[in-house]
């Protein structure tokens, strides 16, 4: 199974990074850094871009996990910018039978905010045919959560 971690946090080694290593522990799998690559706003066009890069990697993986920190009471702005920059170029369906786990955290994260991510990337997953596996927002979650 080929795993990749999206890590919106732009902190490598933070509080997202550690969560989901703790998830994935004793697997295998690859970290791609949103902050590593310039991935412009929805609707700008520069020939620099990277968004597609983010894309091929994504299309190896077999299981996807997205991490985020919570920033103003919802998903970080790198996270939110490159799910809006999906909207048109991909498909709908496009990654259908790919796992997608989502991992969540924040310094007092409370419960309707964690509520309000999970629609999204929920609704993300299935508008592209991820299979939403659900959401990890701690220690005990991530301990529980098996991957498949
Ligand atoms: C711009 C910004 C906004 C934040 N907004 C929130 C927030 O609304 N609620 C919260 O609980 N934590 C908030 N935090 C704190 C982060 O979610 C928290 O420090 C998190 O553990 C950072 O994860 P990381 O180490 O993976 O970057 C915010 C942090 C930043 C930098």
């Amino acid at each position: 199974m080929n795993i990749l971690f999206v890590n919106a946090s732009p902190n490598k080694q933070g509080n997202t990074a550690e969560l989901t290593a703790e998830f994935l522990s004793g697997k295998e799998y690859e970290t791609l850094n949103l902050i590593d690559y310039k991935i412009y706003a929805y609707g700008q066009k520069y020939e620099d871009d990277q968004f597609d890069e983010v894309i091929a990697k994504i299309k190896k993986a077999d299981t996807v996990v997205m991490g985020s920190p919570l920033y103003w009471h919802n998903i970080c702005g790198l996270m939110r910018n490159f799910l809006d920059r999906c909207y048109g170029p991909i498909r709908q369906g496009e990654f259908s039978g790919k796992n997608l786990y989502f991992v969540m955290q924040g310094a007092a994260p409370e419960k309707w905010q964690l509520e309000a991510c999970e629609f999204t990337m929920s609704r993300f997953s299935g508008l592209y045919g991820f299979n939403y596996k659900g959401m990890i927002t701690d220690k005990n979650e991530a301990k529980k959560m098996k991957i498949e």
